[in-house]
């Protein structure tokens, strides 16, 4: 089996961790993990955060801040953040690691003796929150950033360029014949359109005078490597890219080019995953990635998430708030951990922009766990303990035969439609119950009511299974209920009142 090489962004280390990067980097983490538990992939995550340019060096100064002090302070934030939403990654790259830079020093010098490299005077905007240049044709009719609602600088410096526009046939061959596979698939003539329009050669450096926070351009001491080329070579250098760092045990072409390769985002950085980053690799002669998946946006009460406005929502907030449920649950703080999965992955589709509110999210709890899962584990398994005895085996599952839409919604990364699907055998199970009634025949029918309920008791177990990657703590205390057969005098998912 190859491995499964599965990627976040890297965030800017320039605020506090939201929704938004908790959802890629839950979505992604499940990705990984269903590789793992289903596809016995050797799966390995990779994240982190991107820690140079203009927008953290400005933001430092404006706190009165040492840089490295000032990112710090967000690693912590991030890395905290993981930890309660059970995110597991190979590693968390950080791109001021020594190990980063040297592979950009050395991916910087490739492009240079490839003849892909040269020296241009530009004049033009640039929009510092993207930390990218920006045309006419980007900006809205008030001459501002879209995403960002800002004017953008004007520029004038030299500059490296990167022949981007050299690469123009390459990149439409290859996102048209899907060696490099996009998901959802509508994002395919987007991309294409774009390239169409005709890629012009971008700007790769800074002047060091204006932006000195970042690599250093090797054959040029007045310039800055780009933000944006050091931060996609990540994907690369955590893979032992050039095979510079002697005590790295990772094996590039066994990562990178022999592995099943995907890269998750928002839609808010197509561009730069899906044009930019596969011209560098080629100019490197390196595989492009085999995979992209573009998530939506998330807002919340149908407006983009913004301080100003107050409707951002706080991942930290959101867990501290369910942990008070948890207290009274056999999870107690997985509790918070595994809601907040269940709910990005359920109630917000991979595929298009969702919306999110606080009120919304405790109608599900109490729908969807303390109703669905938490009161179908709880009724089966009383029942079971009672009249069953316990059992140790249950019967091996065989996705693609048993499961087959459950597997062909995850092979397309639907995981919203995994999960509807895990909720359908819950829906059924609850049917079940309520049309055969085991508890009553079981009086009349002894066997037949065991039966019954042996069915149910592997439904769950089955239902427990299939949450793996989705609800780790969960899935593993619904089959230690079940192989004890006892159900806990705590509930799972107690209501939330
Ligand atoms: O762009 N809804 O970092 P970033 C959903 N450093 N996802 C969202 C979101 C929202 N409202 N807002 C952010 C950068 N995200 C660069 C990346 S990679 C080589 C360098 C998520 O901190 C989503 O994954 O602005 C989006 O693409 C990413 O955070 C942007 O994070
Ligand atoms: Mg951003």
């Amino acid at each position: 089996m190859k491995n499964k090489f599965v990627t976040t962004p890297i965030y800017y280390a320039s605020g506090e961790p939201h929704l938004g990067h908790a959802y890629t980097s839950v979505l992604a983490d499940a990705i990984t993990r269903y590789s793992n538990v289903w596809l016995q992939q050797d799966s390995f995550l990779l994240t982190g955060l991107d820690e140079h340019g203009q927008k953290i060096f400005e933001k430092a100064k404006s706190e009165n801040m040492e840089v490295l002090d000032f990112v710090e302070e967000y690693n912590a934030s991030f890395k905290d953040l993981y930890a309660k939403l059970n995110v597991k990654y190979g590693r968390f790259i950080r791109t001021t690691d020594k190990d980063h830079e040297e592979v950009v020093k050395y991916v910087w010098n490739k492009f240079l003796e490839n003849g892909d490299l040269y020296e241009k005077e530009y004049t033009g905007l640039y929009c510092i929150d993207c930390e990218s240049f920006k045309t006419d044709k980007d900006l809205n009719e008030s001459g501002q950033c879209p995403d960002h609602l800002k004017k953008p600088i004007e520029l004038k410096e030299r500059n490296w360029f990167f022949k981007l526009s050299k690469y123009q046939d390459y990149l439409l061959d290859l996102i048209d014949g899907e060696n490099l596979k996009l998901f959802p698939a509508y994002r395919k003539n987007e991309v294409i359109n774009f390239i169409k329009l005709g890629l012009q050669d971008i700007s790769f450096s800074r002047s060091k005078e204006k932006v000195s926070w970042g690599i250093p351009v090797p054959n040029d001491d007045t310039q800055t490597i780009y933000v944006w080329c050091d931060a996609l070579t990540n994907y690369i250098s955590a893979c032992n890219y050039g095979n510079l760092n002697k005590e790295s045990k990772n094996d590039f072409h066994e990562m990178w080019e022999e592995g099943d390769t995907l890269h998750l985002m928002g839609k808010d950085i197509l561009k730069f995953h899906t044009v930019y980053w596969p011209a560098m690799l080629k100019s490197l002669g390196v595989s492009a990635p085999k995979e992209i998946l573009i998530h939506g946006l998330i807002t919340s009460g149908g407006q983009k998430m913004s301080k100003t406005i107050g409707n951002v929502i706080d991942p930290v907030v959101v867990l501290n708030e369910y942990n008070i449920i948890g207290e009274k649950s056999v999870l107690s703080r997985n509790l918070s951990t595994d809601f907040f999965r269940y709910f990005v992955l359920k109630n917000i589709s991979p595929f298009s922009d969702g919306d999110v509110t606080v009120e919304r999210m405790k109608e599900l709890y109490n729908a969807d766990l303390a109703n669905g899962l938490g009161n179908l584990v709880s009724r089966v398994m009383k029942l079971s303990e009672k009249y069953l005895e316990a059992q140790e085996d249950f019967a091996q599952v065989d996705l693609s035969e048993d499961h087959s839409s459950f597997a062909n919604a995850m092979k397309e990364y639907d995981v919203m439609n995994a999960m509807n699907y895990i909720w359908k055998l819950i829906g059924e199970a609850d049917n079940y119950m309520q049309t055969e009634q085991p508890f009553k025949v079981i009086k009349i029918d002894e066997a037949k009511g065991k039966e019954q309920l042996r069915f149910l008791r592997e439904k769950v177990y089955t239902i427990a299974r299939l949450l793996n990657p989705f609800m780790p703590s969960t899935s593993e205390k619904i089959k230690e209920i079940v192989k004890a057969n006892k159900m806990p005098e705590t509930s799972i998912f107690p209501r939330y009142e």
